[in-house]
Order: structure tokens, then C-alpha cells, then sequence
């Protein structure tokens, strides 16, 4: 079995084994700022603080909360804010309003809660934040480089009580001090348009230092920037209130390390008899060292990377090592992922071991390179000859499932090769799983697919000459990446991007960051990440202030659609419904997607309260859809455009078909999928993300299930049957040197119809957050159980069916605070009655009693619908 990202079953179990019955509310869990868990920096003022309120007595809420904060750990007693008792239900995203914070300060807090019922919990753990440095004056430093390896001796004297470092660079980093690597991140700092924008980050480096010599020192790599400059604030305060200050400047050193070439695309070489010890310690006398260079600042604005960095963080175990020639051993980890491997070898000095990286291999058991274009994907490593050396790069990253060993003198053992799973370390939350086996095969590739491309940004994929921030793909699996993982404080940062790139225009680019492959502005439906992902983010949040951020930048962007447009509709394309099966025009897709851009800023006016600016984007929809109607609607055929699936299903999604056309293009498209293409999809990237949902919705669940699980061209499980172990860029089986990724996560939209269709946990406008979920089990065809769950920011939601001999089995988590209406379907059954937890709740179409959090039942053609508060709930129909 291939390792999981998490398994729904037993997450849900841990979780209610643990929910023991008390009579008041629990203290708070999960305290958060800005997102993030004790963050070292953040520079949102004012950051924003969110817990979770913890009860084991159904339709709980929060009545009221109560904050300190202060600057001692020890005593947090609410010097810089004491909120007192503030009424309300929010516990998420609750602004900071305490006396003014200080650039470079940490703070301690802690909140306590009263529940509805007027029961106070007890105090949280104490949790804190680190404010960012906020003024430019609070650098000191100047950016620097030389070489690749810088260096600064200084020493203390007297006991250092605290010590907090901040780190810029353009290029990757890896901070060192006193012979010791800083912190668990790798491939810092996060990829941004760095002309415009780069990330800084802070480590507290109180324990690092010592009274008397140290040395602090960076390895540099060339990353994203393709050049290695960096920025150090190094603030030291001694007992007795002596302040230090260590920063970048010309009297560091600036040497060469033992790494001779680094790029995220060829990989690294390391020369192990270039280690110079000591380098990163104090009393380094080795030669070579020169005087840093003094450079201009290479970016307009410095921030704090407020999001998850990247680590290694899972190790792969070699399936099988064969070896295809002499002296060739290529081991199979039996997972594509992104990361490199940690190579052991021993031999004689100035041996080279080779590594290279692939996802295929040819029939002789060799590795297949073609589809890697211009990556070379190969590490490099000299033995220094000193018995065993174990190495891992610092500054790439590949792509892969096979490494080739070659050099290696004698034979590798199986474990002389370990892979390290590298991306974002968003946190798993949730999962989907079911009794179809191929289903679940899916959703590994959903999520190995995702995180394969979560480097700091959404890339495409993660082996080739490529690995941008494409933006259809990003926001084609976003809504998919958002139920597998915590993705607030990621997406945070990139829709940060996104509009740091925006053009005057209001035009974005094809890529954020812009790259070279992004030239002018996007193709309408790749620009559709911007409002599509703000969108997105906000219902999964509910978090106000990115409308308010992104409300200029989405009408503008709307705004450079209508620029192009003529008559409601837009002719500007690029790549429309790429890589399908069936094509479908390109002004077709543009003008859908100019209409959703509209959309979306027009709901965001709505939730600002803009009404002018709302009554106006919401003429421009009217008119995009008249214009598209008229254009592109064969009123003779009865169906869109060329009467391609694609066709059909983005106008149906997006709302665009009018009254009169929509009920002719939905059997149209029914139609083209049964009876032409045998129940088989044809679309694009584009019109996937929204077919099964579409079809689901219309009451065709049991035609999305065919084409979900259908195993031959084109379709998911089609890929699944030819060895994937990550979703394909193509539905076609390529493996030569044309395009064709092995591990591209745009079609893993999949995995947004997994929760919301199949476990049915749907959201609701104007429930944002999840404050008000919708469960609507989808219960088709030979599906025996599905389930899915996952963590909002107000806790699990978890709905997971099961058919009985007699009905079906429905268990569901609603969120702390929030209320649920939950769809119990009848099945088709007659004289149906629902309990919960064995109590009688529903009837003879009546009520059969009260159960605790239930709040009203009411019955209709297909369902038993119970409205209910926060809890856990156990639901049994059933009927004749
Ligand atoms: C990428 C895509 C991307 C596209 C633009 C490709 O090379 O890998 O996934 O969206 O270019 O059409």
C-alpha cells in the first residue's frame, strides 16, 4: 500500500475517541495568528487571532471571549491587551486591538470562551506571535554577495537573553550558525516576483548563541533568481538590556563552498574535499575568503513569509533496485513525488557518484529522460574518501520516481538510497475514501499530485524545464487542495503575488510569478485564478479582509476582459480548453471565464457593501451573457459552440446559458457522453473541473459515477491502469519527448467532486467558513460507503454513509458554532423513519422525538432533511 496523506477512518476515530462528554466546554485548542501556529513573523497589523472552542454538548456556541496578550511568557496578564468579555460568536480571525505592537517583538496570548449556555471554559495554552520587522529603518544591513558561502565572526560578551535573526535572500539559503543549520525549513525563501516583492524569515536564535565567539553563515543558491544575494538583522539583547546588533555588510566574508553548481532544473554538484570545516563556527582560519560585495536592494518591498516553508518531510524506501548495466543501479521508490534522495556511499577520494532522476523508465529497465526536455535532473557528488558519506543537495528539486546510481564503487545496497518527499508543508486535514477501490486510487493521486506542486507556489508540475505558477492549473485543483490541506496562509501569499505582478492594464500574467513563459497578459482562463482562487479562499475561510485586499485588483481584471471585449463577448485566447480530447473554441471558453470574472467581483462588491460598483459589474454579466447566447448558441442544434462537451459544460457551470437553452445543451451534453463517447469524457482541463459536478447537480450523479470510474481512454482510472502514481498532464499514454508530465495536478478537480458530491459536504452562500454546511450524501450506483472529512477553521466536518440491508447509515460532524441542514436520502424507499443514535427522530412524516442539536426534520420526495447544530450525529434510515 502507498503511503497516505491520511486515512479519513482513522483521523475520525482518533478524533471521537477522544471527544469525551464534560459537563462544560474544554479550553480553546488550536490557537492561531494569521493562520499560522506560533509564528516566528508575521507583518498583517492588525494580525488576527483565531482558536477553536471545544464542546462535547451538540449545538454549542460561543457567546463570548476573552484575549490577553502580554510580552512575558510567563505571566500573561494582558499588559498590551486585555479584550475583557466581548460578546460574540467569532473565534475566527479575531483582529488584534491592543496597544500598539512593536517591529520585531514577540507576544504571548492566550482566550478563554463562554459557551451558549454561559459556561466559561478554563484559559488556553499560552500561544504567541513574532511581529515582522515593519519599517525599512528596522534593517540595518546591507544585501551582499560574493561567492556562494558568506561569513561573519562576532562575539558576546555577557549572557544572551534573547536573540531573533531575519533573513532575506534572492536565491535559496541555508542559514547556519555556530556550525549548525538554523531551523527545518529547505528552499528558502518562498518563490515571489522578487523585483517586487521578497520574503524574509525569522528564527529565534536565542539557544544558538553562545557568550563569547560566534559565527553565523549562509550557503547561497541561485533558486528562482538565478543569482545569490541575501540580508541578515541579526538583534541580540544581553541580561542587563544591552542590545546587539549583527547585520550584513562588507566586513563579511565570502567564500565558495564545497557545492560547484546548483539549479533547481540540472541539479546540484557537491564536492566533498572543497568542505572547508569550521567554516561556520568562529575561529575560522581557512583561506580563500574575500570581502562580501555591497549590492543594490534587489526587490521594492521586504515581507514577512507568513505561510507554511518547505521541508523534507516524508522519507521513501526503495521498492526494488535492478541493475540495467554494469555499474548502473536504478532503484524504483514506487511513488512520483517531488524531492531528491539521500545517497550513502563510501569509496576513494575524488570518486563521482552520479544520481539521476526520472518518472519512467524504458522497457531495458533504463531511465527515460525524454520528457524532462531541458531538465538534467542529475546530482552530483565527490567522495572526500573518509568511509561512509552520506549527502543530500540543498538547492534543487526533481521530479521523479526512478533514480539511476552510477560511479558508485561497487555494488549500492537497497538502503544506500532514500527518498525525501520535498514540497510546502501545507498540514493534511481531510481526505475522502470509499468502498470503490478505484475511486480511492484517484484521490492518492489527487493528493500526491497536489503536493508534488505546492513549492511555495501552484506549479504545473514538478520535473521538466517548467514547474511555474500556471494559473489555470493552480486554480483548476485549488478547491481539490483546500479539502486535502491547509492552504489559507498559502494562498494568502500568492494571491499577494498575483497582484503584485497585475500590469496597469488590470492585465495578470499566464504565470505568477511572472516567468518566461508568460508573455503579456493571461489567457482569460488562466487570469481566472486571480478572482476564481480569491473566491474560493473566501468561502473556505471566510476571510473578509482578502475581498477587501483583492476587490481593486479582480475588477480591474475584469475591467482589462472588457477592454477586449466586443458585443459581451472576448476573441482573446491562448490555450482555452487545453489538452482535451474534443476541442472547444477559444472565444467560447475566454468569454465564460470573462463572465466569471465579472461574477466573482460583483459578489465581492456585494459582500463589501459597493452596491454601485455591484450594479455594475452585474450589468456587464448580463450583458456577457445576452452576447454569449446570441453568439454562441445553434438554436438550430440546440447546443453551444461546436457542440463539444466542453462546450456545454462551462456555460452550465458558470450560469451563462439562458432559461430557453439551457434545459437543450444539458441533454445535448448527455447525449455526446452516453451515446457518442460511451459514457467517457472529452473535455479539457478547463470544462473537467466541472462536469461531474455539473452532472451530479442535475440529477445525473450516476453519469458522473460512470465516467469517474471508467478504467479505458480517457479517463482517471485509465492513467491508474498504465502505473500512475500521480495524475498525468495528457489522457493520452505519451512518453517521448513532446509534452507530456507524468505529474501535473490539474485534473485533480477530481477530488473537489470526491467531498462535495460523493461525501456531500457542500458550503452555502452566505455560511462562508463553514458556518453553515450543507450534507448531501451522494449515494449512486454500486457504491457500498463513502466519507468524506476534513479541519475548518471552526473544527471537522465528516459525513460518511453507508447503505444498510435496510436504509443507510449516516454519521456526521458539523463544525463547533456552526449549523448543518442534512439531506438524508430516502433511497427510494417508502414509510421511511430516521433515529439518531437509537432515538426515534422521524416518523409517519412526523416528528418522532426530540435529539439533542436537532433543531427541526422535515420530509420531501427524495429526502428526510434534519436541520442540526455542532456535534457528532448518528443517523440510521430506514423504510420499505
Ligand atoms: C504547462 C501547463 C500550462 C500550459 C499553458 C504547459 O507547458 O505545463 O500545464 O497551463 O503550458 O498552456
Amino acid at each position: 500500500m502507498p503511503k497516505s496523506y491520511c486515512l479519513p477512518f482513522a483521523l475520525a476515530a482518533a478524533m471521537l475517541a477522544s471527544a469525551q462528554p464534560v459537563a462544560t466546554p474544554n479550553v480553546p485548542q488550536n490557537l492561531r495568528c494569521e493562520y499560522l501556529t506560533n509564528p516566528e513573523a508575521v507583518d498583517a497589523i492588525p494580525p488576527r487571532l483565531s482558536w477553536q472552542p471545544v464542546s462535547a454538548t451538540r449545538g454549542a456556541m460561543q457567546s463570548a471571549y476573552s484575549i490577553l496578550v502580554s510580552r512575558d511568557p510567563a505571566a500573561v496578564a494582558g499588559d498590551t491587551w486585555d479584550s475583557g468579555r466581548v460578546a460574540t460568536s467569532q473565534f475566527v480571525n479575531v483582529p488584534y486591538a491592543g496597544k500598539p505592537l512593536e517591529s520585531g517583538k514577540t507576544y504571548y496570548w492566550k482566550v478563554r470562551t463562554w459557551d451558549n449556555a454561559g459556561h466559561e471554559s478554563g484559559w488556553s495554552a499560552v500561544a504567541r506571535f513574532g511581529i515582522g520587522l515593519l519599517n525599512k529603518s528596522d534593517w540595518k544591513g546591507q544585501w551582499i554577495a560574493g561567492g556562494n558561502a558568506l561569513r561573519k565572526e562576532f562575539s558576546v560578551a555577557g549572557k544572551v537573553v534573547s536573540a531573533k535573526i531575519y533573513v532575506a535572500a534572492a536565491g535559496y539559503y541555508e542559514l547556519r550558525i555556530n556550525g549548525h543549520k538554523v531551523g527545518n525549513h529547505v528552499l528558502d525563501p518562498s518563490y515571489t516576483p522578487f523585483a517586487k516583492r521578497i520574503l524574509y524569515n525569522a528564527y529565534d536564535v536565542t539557544r544558538a548563541l553562545n557568550s563569547g565567539g560566534n559565527a553565523v553563515a549562509l550557503l547561497l543558491g541561485e533558486g528562482w533568481f538565478g543569482d545569490r544575494v541575501a540580508l541578515v538583522q541579526l538583534n541580540i539583547e544581553l541580561e542587563g538590556g544591552k542590545k546587539i546588533e549583527i547585520v550584513s555588510d562588507g566586513s563579511w566574508q565570502a567564500g565558495r563552498s564545497a557545492i560547484t553548481a546548483d539549479s533547481i532544473y540540472n541539479g546540484e554538484s557537491y564536492d566533498a574535499r572543497l568542505e572547508q570545516p569550521g567554516w561556520d563556527q568562529a575561529g575560522f582560519t581557512g583561506e580563500g575568503w574575500n570581502a562580501a560585495a555591497v549590492k543594490p536592494a534587489p526587490t521594492q518591498a521586504l515581507s514577512a513569509q507568513a505561510m507554511p516553508p518547505i521541508r523534507a518531510l516524508m522519507e521513501m524506501t526503495p521498492k526494488r533496485m535492478t541493475s540495467p548495466k554494469p555499474g548502473m543501479f536504478v532503484y524504483d521508490l514506487g511513488q512520483n513525488f517531488s524531492g531528491w534522495v539521500r545517497m550513502r556511499a563510501s569509496g576513494p577520494r575524488g570518486t563521482v557518484v552520479k544520481v539521476r532522476h526520472s518518472e519512467l523508465l524504458y522497457e531495458d529497465g533504463t531511465l527515460n529522460v525524454e520528457n524532462l526536455r531541458g531538465a538534467r535532473a542529475t546530482d552530483t557528488y565527490t567522495l572526500k574518501g573518509e568511509g561512509e558519506e552520506v549527502f543530500e543537495p540543498h538547492f534543487t528539486y526533481h521530479g521523479f520516481r526512478y533514480v539511476e546510481v552510477t560511479g558508485c564503487p561497487g555494488t549500492p545496497a537497497m538502503d544506500s538510497v532514500q527518498g525525501r518527499v520535498v514540497h510546502s508543508d501545507v498540514k493534511p486535514i481531510g481526505g475522502f475514501s470509499s468502498s470503490k477501490e478505484l475511486l480511492n486510487q484517484i484521490q492518492h493521486l489527487v493528493q500526491w499530485g497536489i503536493t508534488s506542486n505546492l513549492e511555495s507556489v501552484p506549479t504545473d508540475c514538478n520535473q521538466r524545464d517548467e514547474r511555474m505558477g500556471w494559473m489555470a492549473d493552480a486554480h483548476l485543483y485549488s478547491e481539490a487542495a483546500m479539502y486535502n490541506f491547509d492552504m489559507a496562509a498559502f494562498y494568502t501569499n500568492w494571491l499577494r503575488s498575483i497582484r503584485d505582478e497585475q500590469d496597469a492594464d488590470g492585465g495578470v500574467p499566464d504565470t505568477t510569478p511572472r516567468a518566461r513563459f508568460a508573455h503579456g497578459a493571461a489567457d482569460p482562463s488562466w487570469g481566472a485564478a486571480y478572482p476564481l482562487i480569491l473566491w474560493y479562499a473566501y468561502q473556505q475561510y471566510g476571510d473578509r479582509r482578502l475581498l477587501e485586499q483583492h476587490f481593486d485588483g479582480i475588477r480591474k481584471w475584469s475591467d482589462f476582459l472588457w477592454s477586449k471585449s466586443t458585443g459581451g463577448t472576448t476573441d482573446f485566447v491562448k490555450y482555452g480548453d487545453w489538452v482535451p480530447v474534443d476541442f472547444t473554441p477559444g472565444p467560447l471558453t475566454s468569454t465564460v471565464y470573462s463572465y466569471a470574472a465579472a461574477d466573482v467581483a460583483a459578489k465581492a462588491a456585494h459582500v463589501l457593501g459597493k452596491s454601485a460598483e455591484e450594479q455594475a459589474l452585474r450589468q456587464r454579466c448580463t450583458e456577457i451573457k445576452d452576447g454569449f447566447n446570441k453568439r454562441f448558441f445553434n438554436a438550430a442544434e440546440g447546443y453551444f459552440g461546436n457542440g463539444s462537451q466542453g462546450a456545454q459544460v462551462l456555460p452550465l457551470a458558470y450560469g451563462l446559458a439562458d432559461d430557453k437553452n439551457r434545459g437543450r445543451a444539458q441533454s445535448y451534453l448527455w447525449n455526446q457522453i452516453v451515446y457518442h463517447n460511451n459514457s467517457h469524457l472529452t473535455t479539457g482541463i478547463l470544462a473537467t473541473k466541472h462536469l461531474l459536478p455539473l452532472l451530479s447537480r442535475n440529477g445525473n450523479l450516476d453519469l458522473a459515477y460512470d465516467i469517474a470510474t471508467k478504467t479505458d481512454f480517457p479517463s482517471w482510472g485509465y492513467m491508474i491502469q498504465n502505473g500512475a502514481t500521480t495524475l498525468w498532464e495528457l489522457w493520452q499514454k505519451r512518453e517521448g519527448p513532446s509534452m507530456n508530465s507524468h505529474n501535473h495536478a490539474m485534473f485533480g478537480s477530481i477530488g473537489g467532486w470526491f467531498i462535495t458530491d460523493l461525501a456531500g459536504i457542500q458550503l452555502v452562500e452566505g455560511g462562508e467558513g463553514y458556518e453553515k454546511v450543507v450534507i448531501r450524501p451522494g449515494v449512486t450506483r454500486e457504491l457500498k460507503w463513502a466519507a468524506g472529512n476534513f479541519e475548518t477553521l471552526r473544527g471537522k466536518v465528516l459525513s460518511s454513509w453507508r447503505r444498510t440491508d435496510d436504509g443507510l447509515r449516516l454519521e456526521v460532524m458539523v463544525p463547533f458554532g456552526s449549523t448543518a441542514r442534512i439531506f438524508v436520502p430516502k433511497l427510494g424507499l417508502h414509510d421511511v423513519s430516521v433515529s439518531e443514535g437509537g432515538k426515534p427522530l422521524w416518523q409517519d412524516k412526523k416528528s418522532a422525538g426530540s435529539v439533542e442539536g436537532v433543531t427541526a426534520v422535515s420530509e420531501n420526495e427524495d429526502d428526510v432533511v434534519v436541520d442540526a447544530g455542532s456535534g457528532h450525529y448518528t443517523f440510521h434510515l430506514k423504510g420499505l
